[in-house]
């Protein structure tokens, strides 16, 4: 089987994309998959990489990056074909014909739909979800709406347009004061926490905007929840098979505002990952069940990380992640190892259910 891993990209968290790309490489048996590595930089270049997993390593001092190395890798010219070709110094060569793409991608441009309308134009097979999924999963405002529509309880939220911001400050004031202290500010397309900051007085709502508005032209305000934050990871299932929960993760924050970018990859002291964490059966039996039908609600395929909030009222939900993180340390792979898979065969499964 031909497999074309395709990572880095166009958004902030390019890095973590080529961290879980160096994971998956490296559990990618070579006996039974051929992998052509294909980088998108920064700028967007499309490049043929080296199948270097050590090259792609997660390194808090270092992160990974694609840079451009002067070759160009070409998508087929119609969805007749399934060949990619490479130009580079010495002319153009195939590289042969492929039977799935793995766009481990994060964040705008491969997380949000963009990716997928291409290969679908293209008629190229991939992992995860689809064009609609992707775009609603990665959007924080709709992702919330859609789950209100499934009877999924959310925290209450206001969003605000960069122009809303510009023009009505007071809006945002407002919404503060309306939501309560703590608050989050998150730019509604991102990831990894890129952007995000918790906003304790209303002094503080100024910078956050800021902060977030330099991600995406438009952020939401969301009351701060107050409770234990718990993840499960999901697995859609072979034809005929129902889609599968994991065992819950649970972050704990004990040293930091929160679970920032800085703890989650660049080894920042202060939070501590649990997995599998102490729950009572009913309360794991609800979350799965509730991960599921987050999963169900956006349309989702393949795989998803479904985030929660253990409050004093019960589940809530924070978001959904299409193509979560799957670096070594990464709760989705964490996840399902405590519910009893390798990481090589967590990864073949993903392969074996795109192209059932
Ligand atoms: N957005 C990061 C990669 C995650 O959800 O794991
Ligand atoms: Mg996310």
């Amino acid at each position: 089987l031909t497999v074309v891993l395709l990572f880095g990209g166009r958004s902030s968290e390019h890095s973590i994309s080529c961290a879980t790309a160096g994971g998956v490489l490296a559990a990618l048996d070579p006996d039974r998959y051929t992998v052509i590595p294909v980088g998108i930089t920064r700028d967007g270049a499309f490049v043929l990489e080296d199948n270097d997993p050590a090259k792609f390593a997660l390194n808090a001092s270092a992160l990974p990056v694609v840079a451009d190395n002067g070759t160009r890798v070409r998508w087929p010219e119609s969805a007749a074909s399934r060949e990619l070709t490479v130009v580079d110094a010495s002319g153009v060569r195939s590289l042969g014909t492929v039977d799935l793409i793995f766009p481990i991608l994060h964040g705008p441009f491969g997380e949000d739909g963009t990716i997928q309308g291409m290969l679908d134009l293209l008629g190229l097979p991939y992992v995860g979800s689809g064009v609609l999924a992707s775009a609603l999963g990665m959007d924080k405002h709709f992702a919330k709406t859609v789950f209100q529509q499934a009877a999924l309880p959310v925290a209450p939220w206001r969003t605000l347009t960069a122009d809303d911001w510009a023009q009505a400050p007071g809006t945002a004031y407002a919404a503060l004061e309306h939501l309560g202290l703590p608050a989050f500010v998150k730019p509604a397309r991102a990831g990894s926490s890129v952007g995000v900051s918790r906003v304790s007085t209303p002094e503080q709502l100024a910078e956050a905007m800021t902060v977030g508005l330099a991600e995406d032209n438009k952020v939401l305000i969301e009351s701060g929840l107050i409770g234990r934050e718990l993840e499960i990871a999901v697995l859609q299932g072979r034809p005929g098979e129902p889609t599968r929960a994991s065992v819950a993760g649970e972050v704990v924050v004990t040293g930091r505002d929160f679970y920032d970018f800085a703890a989650k990859y660049l080894d920042a002291p202060g939070v501590d990952l649990v997995c599998p964490a102490l729950l009572s059966d009913e309360e794991l039996a609800e979350v799965q069940q509730l991960a599921i039908r987050a999963f169900e609600a956006i349309g989702g395929a393949g795989l998803a990380r479904v985030d929660f909030f253990l409050t004093q009222a019960g589940w809530v939900i924070n978001e959904i992640n299409t193509m979560p993180g799957f670096t070594s340390i990464s709760m989705f792979p964490s996840c399902w190892l405590a519910s009893g898979y390798t990481y090589p065969e967590l990864v073949g499964e993903l392969i074996a259910v795109a192209i059932a």
